[in-house]
């Protein structure tokens, strides 16, 4: 887990919280928050393991929930964006997170009696009624960490393009992501014999390859849902065929990894077609026991319209930022902040946003080899730039649609 993150961030809160000590806070008064910050995932049916959604269940567990919010790791959406929030469910604010955290460390008191409700998970989906609902998925193992898994899905002959998606676990706790592209028919299917031996579907790190203009956009529980703006679609050509990647999260038993997809095309005829432009390098190379901050940069050619953020890295990956730098001299923050393989596929904007020609793209990305690395201990070779399980990329792509 994200445990290390924000440590200073961390001590800061810590001695916030001893400052304020003197005043209680009760359940009653933090429930709003948990309600619109926590409950959206815990509760029955929701993609997080246990409910926050009473007093008891929150006071259970209450010195885990006060470290979690404190250190940043709950809720997960934890990446900053002056484009707006990047989740549905956004982050807690200071006051916030030292609220709970000083109920937590002075006996969880519950205040006056009040429910928070639980989700209507019983609602169809969000986007509305879909024009075909496909499905894929299969079981996911009880044990180990967080692992992908592709699969190959049928494209309805009826549909001409797609505009938005939506995703529906058969047990949400079980999945972590979906990356949703659209691949060659006879390449996806070369790729999942070769690969695919052990059950439906076939193994990946993450990735499907370096050619990321074949995906379509992401889906993830907190995330805004990937939806192109008005008058733009992806058209479906021949022979293609849609590849759904998913990351699966073992839950301690064997679990129903089947998902639902349901699928809007635009009736339009003409629409206009996003597309992918990469921000990175191939010129990764992190030190054994070492530390690497790479950078790349990338002008712009033209007005466009940023719909999505598609950031690509592993395991060695600690911080990264994209900035844009305007032509009129000022900075703007496209996403960034601390690196989690295992929570983070790709953010879709709420409202797609303007970047100038002339903006210059900035990517830093920290790496470290060494004993803070979040999932790997420290590697006695040197890890170089790759899509095999030993290496790293760094790359941010953005989904745009040139702007008028
Ligand atoms: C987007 C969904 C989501 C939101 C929102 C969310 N959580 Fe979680 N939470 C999870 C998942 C999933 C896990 C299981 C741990 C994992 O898979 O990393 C989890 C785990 C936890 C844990 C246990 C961590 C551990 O290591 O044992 C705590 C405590 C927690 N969440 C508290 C909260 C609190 C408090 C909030 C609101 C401020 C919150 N979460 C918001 C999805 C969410």
């Amino acid at each position: 887990m994200r445990f290390a993150v924000a440590f200073l961030a961390f001590v800061s809160v810590a001695a916030t919280v001893a400052w304020m000590a003197t005043q209680e806070t009760t359940y009653a008064e933090l429930a709003p928050i948990f309600a619109a910050k926590c409950v959206p995932c815990h509760s029955p049916g929701g993609s997080a393991p246990f409910s926050l959604t009473t007093h008891e269940a929150v006071r259970k567990r209450a010195e885990k929930v006060g470290l979690m919010v404190a250190s940043y790791v709950m809720p997960p959406c934890q990446l900053k964006s002056d484009f707006g929030e990047l989740c549905s469910i956004p982050r807690l604010s200071f006051d916030e997170i030292v609220a709970i955290r000083r109920w937590s460390t002075s006996g969880a008191p519950k205040g006056r009696p009040i429910s928070v409700k639980p989700p209507n998970r019983k609602t169809d989906w969000r986007l509305g009624g879909p024009d075909e609902v496909l499905a894929g998925g299969s079981r996911v193992r009880a044990e180990g960490g967080a692992y992908w898994r592709a699969y190959i899905i049928r494209i309805p002959a009826g549909m001409k393009n797609i505009k938005a998606f939506d995703v529906r676990p058969a047990y949400p706790p079980a999945i972590r992501h979906v990356l949703l592209s659209i691949e060659p028919e006879m390449e996806a299917r070369m790729t999942d014999s070769k690969l695919g031996n052990d059950g439906p579907g076939f193994g990946t790190f993450g990735s499907l390859g370096p050619d990321t203009q074949n995906l379509v956009g992401a889906w993830a529980p907190g995330y805004y849902k990937w939806r192109l703006p008005r008058g733009s679609a992806i058209p479906f050509q021949k022979d293609r065929i849609f590849v759904a990647q998913v990351q699966y999260n073992p839950t301690g038993k064997v679990a129903d990894g089947k998902f639902e997809l349901a699928l809007y095309g635009s009736r339009q005829r003409e629409n206009r077609v996003p597309q992918w432009l990469s921000v990175g390098t191939k010129a990764i190379e992190i030190p054994p026991v070492g530390r690497k901050t790479m950078r790349a940069i990338k002008p712009l050619t033209e007005d466009i319209r940023v719909l999505a953020v598609h950031p690509e890295a592993r395991l060695a990956a600690r911080e990264m930022m994209l900035t844009a730098k305007l032509p009129n001299g000022n900075s703007r923050k496209v996403f960034g902040g601390s690196w989690d393989l295992y929570w983070i596929g790709a953010y879709n904007f709420l409202n797609p946003q303007r970047l100038p020609k002339g903006t210059m793209l900035e990517l830093t990305i920290e790496y470290t080899n060494g004993l803070d690395a979040m999932h790997t201990p420290p590697q006695p070779e040197k890890i170089v730039y790759g899509y095999g399980p030993k290496d790293e990329l760094g790359w941010v792509h953005l989904q745009y649609i040139p702007a008028k």
